[in-house]
């Protein structure tokens, strides 16, 4: 298994691309089992996710073509089309589904077109039980009957299609609401959904079906209203920039106390981060191409955060901005209120030499002048990058093990970080180096 290995210490100075949003896109992607035209999408990032996301879509039988020429050695550029004319096969295997728990996202749109589904249950995952409940409960009361069966979700609709209903999800669900949104945008009658997630990724996929014609008001609020239509059409779409990898990288600027541009980014989508980050003593400013990230004449303080559906902290920054106060002045407290088991990346940043300790479901980081390097691995894409992170800014070798778990989330992770003068390279698996 590849591995990352960093010399840490130096601050970055540069510009970072900012990539299409992996999560945006994994929603996208099903949408287009909603109609037999095409889906054209832009701004796909080029990631293990996606990949899983297309392997999945062509065993229902999407015809796929990835079009338009490649900028920046990634996707940027291209153009992938989805055409799922006839869908062959309604049932979403163990095998994909296992790799990545964003399968659980054809189910909506399976039923709302076919009338039947079987998706596999996606288990457990190193962040949490993350069950799908909410997902089987919203679609049951627009009509499915819903059996698990050998670990599968058998769903089918009686009469064959959805009807509208009123859906009040009792904790906010990002994926439940998508699945809700793609099915309700195909049922028969009105479907409301309240305590919808907000998160831009919702409110991205929601603009890619109204541009395939659905009818949906209430964007951006906690209450979705959709008016099913009979048929959906084909439409191009851009996903929008990667507001995590773009909180990402400002922290890498933050933690190595560098100046890093981010290209492409959108300062809109990350205001609660910026405002953690502000507060501890960074600097941000718009450029012409984005926004610049800056903490080179500053001491960092120690700030406390809480996690929270969108617009609060996002829960996929926790790990990052953990490094950080790990090299802050003071103490700081993160409470994460969203995942019950995602502070795994603790015991690796404590083998750096971070001082943390965990209550429950809050965690108190205490600042050290310095992180040391050590090798380190991660159960999960946000713990990983944490150890990247830390990694920059400790003295010494840092070897981050498991880099398959980075390779789900972030493009070129070694490739875009070198180019601001950070000392990191990949070592392939079965590389004499190792
Ligand atoms: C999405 O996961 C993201 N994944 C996650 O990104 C992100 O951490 C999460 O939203 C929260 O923002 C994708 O978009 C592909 P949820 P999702 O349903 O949709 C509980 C990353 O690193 N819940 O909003 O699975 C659940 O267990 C990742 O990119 C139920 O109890 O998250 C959790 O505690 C990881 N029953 C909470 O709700 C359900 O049926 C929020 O989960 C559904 C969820």
């Amino acid at each position: 298994m590849d591995k990352i290995r960093i010399f840490g210490g130096t601050p970055l100075r540069g510009v970072i691309p900012i990539g299409g949003a992996k999560n945006a896109a994994l929603a996208l992607m099903p949408a287009c089992l909603l109609t037999d035209e095409t889906l054209s999408l832009s701004n796909l990032p080029h990631l293990v996710d996606i990949t899983t996301m297309a392997n999945l879509l062509s065993q229902h039988g999407v015809s796929m073509s990835l079009n338009g020429h490649a900028a920046n050695g990634g996707h940027t550029g291209r153009v992938l089309e989805l055409t799922a004319a006839n869908i062959s096969n309604t049932t979403a295997p163990y095998d994909l589904v296992r790799k990545m728990r964003a399968s659980v996202l054809v189910l909506g749109p399976l039923l709302a077109r076919c009338g039947q589904a079987k998706v596999s249950l996606p288990g457990g995952c190193a962040i949490g039980t993350r069950p799908v409940d909410l997902h089987l409960k919203a679609l049951e009361q627009m009509g499915a009957r819903i059996q698990v069966e050998g670990g599968y979700v058998v769903a089918d609709v009686p009469g064959g299609r959805l009807k509208g209903a009123h859906v009040v999800f009792p904790q906010v669900t990002v994926g439940g609401t998508e699945n809700t949104l793609m099915a309700a945008a195909l049922a028969d009658g009105e479907t409301v959904i309240a305590n919808a997630a907000r998160e831009p990724e919702v409110c991205d996929l929601a603009h890619c079906l109204i541009a395939m014609g659905a009818k949906i008001d209430g964007l951006g609020s906690g209450t979705l209203h959709i008016q099913g239509v009979e048929r959906l059409h084909g439409a191009q779409y851009s996903v929008l920039p990667d507001r995590i990898e773009t909180g990402t990288y400002a922290v890498a600027a933050a933690i190595t106390r560098g100046d890093i541009e981010l290209v492409g980014a959108r300062r809109d989508l990350m205001q609660s981060v910026e405002k953690v980050l502000v507060e501890c003593g960074a600097v941000i400013e718009d450029t012409e191409r984005g926004f610049r990230v800056c903490a080179d004449r500053t001491r960092l303080t120690g700030v406390d955060i809480m996690t929270e559906p969108y617009p609060g902290f996002p829960t996929d920054m926790q790990a990052q901005l953990m490094a950080l106060m790990a090299t802050a002045d003071g103490a700081s407290m993160i409470t994460e209120t969203i995942f019950e088991n995602r502070f795994m990346h603790v015991p690796e940043l404590a083998r750096m030499g971070a001082r943390v300790n965990v209550h429950g479901a809050s965690a108190i980081v205490r600042g050290v002048p310095k992180l040391s390097g050590a090798p380190v691995m991660a159960t999960d894409l946000r713990a990983s990058v944490s150890l990247v992170l830390a990694g920059l800014a400790a003295e010494g070798e840092t070897v981050v093990n498991r880099v398959y778990h980075l390779d789900r989330g972030y493009e070129r992770v070694e490739e875009k970080l070198a180019a601001c003068g950070a000392r990191i390279e990949r070592i392939k698996d079965g590389d004499a180096a190792e």
